[in-house]
């Protein structure tokens, strides 16, 4: 049953515009599906793809006489390139109905349910849909003898020796109850820390970016020599039989546990559920895990679990009825550069910023995206007028990963860093061999001025409730506060003579000022906004010196002590102490009356004299709670792993530092293995 078993519907008298429509966005497809793979090289956001692909579809189905037979539609996937040998899946490899709302989704698991006449809640699986490639392995007896993409759903290509390359995928199955001939589907991906590393890497040699981890991965598993592949950090997670010889497993969750006997991925996350609530329950739940997964997912696959029930539901134009993708919201989009702002920050970095014509992207409007400094626009070759690709995933701040050049306009015009601070119209530098250009006026530069204010008056610094960036930038274009100390001399007539600033609001902000006066070292510490000096960093540095006078007067070998703190860190506190102006605005602050208890003595540093390095993905935690949880119990965590390195923690994609701890004899741990050393430390402590 394929391609041709759609229903006939009543001829109706052809529309010009519609047959117009359909061809063009045929012909459109072609070209995106020639771009995609064939030159692995896209010029639209999957998604935007995807939306042309339905619109075709849905053209097609309520014009069914305009339908053709070289129609992309009629294909699942793309035509293989003529530089693997060609193979033929026997069984096709099969496509999903999408769906990515609720109500849908409650309509799909419903028609479940009438079609195979079943009143209870129906067994489903649920399973990340992974963002990788489609892949399907032969095992003959138990060993691999043929790798091959999926292509068009039938005619795919040979790449044995590509795949044989990938480390999950393995050479011979385990045990020996697998079937004769066995052939296993499943996605290759490349996990964010792999993709991430690569992508370092190659910045460094100037090699060109892969653009994100799905092209990279299909990219990589394109290479007409294997070491190309080998070199690239591949993965896989196996999700379906094809050919399964004389196997008759009932279900798919039967499926899945065989895999796992035999030693092929299953993705950890895969879930068998009753009903429909359940599955909208797990699509909720593996959303708000999405950033922290390591790998990207664009959905959950919900499959009916019996197999029975799978046939009696069966399969439509290459899609099985049995199965829907839950579509999550694209975190990939086109969009143009309207302009390129050039911002600048408290340590006085000049930071470009890319003004974006509005677009939905990773659940949300996005109008700026961070372009980091000028070798990443060159690094882009970025042009204003330019179609670029915009990633937001999570929190994270949008990045803009690729120029399309072929949309680029013939009055594009390159982007060119300002000679002269736009705040303070002193001259930028950029030291040689440094990627960030900065403004050098430090505090007399107004825009330095406003965001050291905002970043003292921030909530993990002095918190100063009310105190928000408006207020901020009022004070400093006045010329009512020029550093941090002159907020505590502000009074109350002051205040009410700014705008929207009424006797309520400024008695109020009066207050807030007097309750941060009492602090802790550590925020006072951090509110200073010392370059490279985060909260981890100066809570080090406050229990290890205690007060202020043994910190701003510590040498540079001094402070090399505390963990955390390496020799550019050491320094760049030395300089901000001995910096008169500094020196200044400390001792006026403490004039002010701001306060805080002496940090007690730590009681044991179990990890004292230790230096710890963290690799590869962590779970549990994120990287900077780890570094926290490290610095608390007195371990330094460096970035490199040396000699003097105590233990690596090397989580999922570790690579380089887990290799050359291994060269060094360091001890490697896993994430396990990890939280039972902090556990035991962490409780001893508190006990
Ligand atoms: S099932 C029903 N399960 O999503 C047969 N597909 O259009 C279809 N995918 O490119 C495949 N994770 O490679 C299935 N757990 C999963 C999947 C999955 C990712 C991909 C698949 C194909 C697309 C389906």
């Amino acid at each position: 049953m394929t391609d041709t078993d759609r229903e006939p519907s009543a001829a109706e008298p052809g529309v010009p515009d519609v047959a117009r429509e359909v061809e063009e966005l045929r012909q459109l497809i072609r070209h995106h599906l020639h771009r995609y793979h064939v030159l692995d090289d896209p010029e639209i956001a999957d998604s935007e793809f995807d939306a042309l692909f339905s619109r075709l579809v849905d053209l097609e189905d309520t014009h069914p006489h305009l339908v053709t037979s070289d129609s992309p539609t009629q294909r699942v996937g793309a035509e293989p390139s003529a530089r693997f040998a060609a193979v033929v899946h026997e069984l096709p490899m099969l496509s999903l109905d999408k769906c990515d709302s609720h109500e849908e989704f409650i309509e799909w698991e419903a028609r479940c349910r009438s079609r195979v006449g079943y009143e209870g809640d129906l067994e489903f699986t649920c399973e990340p849909k992974i963002d990788g490639v489609a892949v399907s392995l032969i095992y003959q007896d138990g060993v691999l003898i043929r790798g091959a993409t999926r292509g068009d759903g039938t005619n795919g290509e040979d790449i044995t020796a590509n795949v044989r390359t990938v480390s999950a995928v393995p050479l011979r199955l385990l045990g020996d109850t697998w079937p004769a001939t066995l052939e296993v589907r499943g996605e290759v991906y490349m996990p964010l820390a792999g993709f991430r590393a690569f992508n370092e890497a190659a910045a460094k040699t100037g090699e060109r970016l892969l653009v994100n981890p799905r092209n990279a991965a299909a990219g990589s598993l394109r290479q007409l020599d294997p070491k190309l592949t080998a070199s690239r950090p591949l993965s896989m997670y196996c999700y379906s039989a094809g050919l399964r010889g004389a196997w008759e497993p009932d279900t798919q969750w039967q499926v899945l546990d065989a895999f796992r006997g035999w030693g092929l991925r299953v993705n950890e996350s895969v879930v068998r559920v009753l009903g429909v609530k359940a599955c909208l329950d797990y699509v909720r739940r593996l959303l708000e895990e999405r950033d922290t997964l390591g790998y990207d997912v664009d959905g959950v696959v919900v499959k009916v679990n019996d197999f029975a029930m799978q046939s009696a539901l069966g399969t439509v134009t290459r899609r099985p009825r049995w199965a829907v993708a839950y579509k999550y919201p694209a975190e990939e989009a086109t969009t143009v550069l309207k302009g390129v702002e050039f911002q600048v920050g408290r340590t006085g970095a000049i930071t470009p910023v890319a003004r974006l014509e509005p677009v939905f992207v990773g659940g949300a409007t996005v109008s700026n995206a961070t372009l980091h400094n000028m070798d990443e626009i060159e690094r882009l070759d970025l042009c204003l007028g330019d179609t670029v690709m915009v990633h937001r995933a999570g929190d994270v701040i949008p990045q803009v990963t690729k120029v399309i050049e072929s949309k680029r306009p013939g009055d594009a015009r390159r982007v060119v860093m300002p000679e002269r601070c736009p705040a303070c119209e002193t001259p930028i530098e950029r030291p040689e061999g440094e990627a960030v250009a900065r403004c050098p006026a430090g505090l007399t530069c107004p825009a330095q001025r406003k965001e050291s204010l905002k970043h003292f008056a921030s909530r993990l610094a002095m918190d100063i409730e009310g105190l928000g960036d408006k207020l901020v930038d009022q004070l400093v274009e006045r010329g009512m506060v020029k550093d941090p100390a002159d907020l505590y001399g502000l009074d109350a007539d002051a205040l009410e003579s700014l705008d929207r600033m009424g006797p309520k609001s400024a008695g109020n902000l009066i207050d807030a000022l007097g309750a941060s006066r009492h602090t802790t070292f550590a925020r006072f510490i951090y509110a200073l906004g010392i370059r490279e000096v985060g909260e981890t960093t100066a809570a080090g540095l406050a229990n290890h010196f205690r007060n202020l006078d043994a910190l701003s007067g510590a040498s540079e070998e001094a402070l090399n002590e505390v963990p955390d703190v390496g020799p550019i860190v050491a320094s760049r506190i030395r300089n901000f102490f001995d910096d008169e102006h500094n020196q200044r605005v400390v001792r006026r602050l403490v004039v002010q009356g701001i306060e805080w208890p002496t940090p007690a003595k730590p009681v044991r540093s179990p990890l004292a004299g230790e230096t710890w390095v963290l690799t590869g993905t962590l779970a549990a935690m994120t990287r900077n709670e780890a570094r926290a949880r490290l610095v608390k119990l007195g371990a330094k965590v460096a970035g490199s792993v040396s000699g003097s390195t105590t233990r690596v923690v090397a989580g999922p994609g570790a690579g380089s530092k887990a290799e050359r701890a291994k060269e060094l004899e360091i001890p490697l741990i896993d994430e396990t293995d990890f939280i039972a050393i902090l556990d035991r430390h962490e409780t001893k402590d508190s006990g």
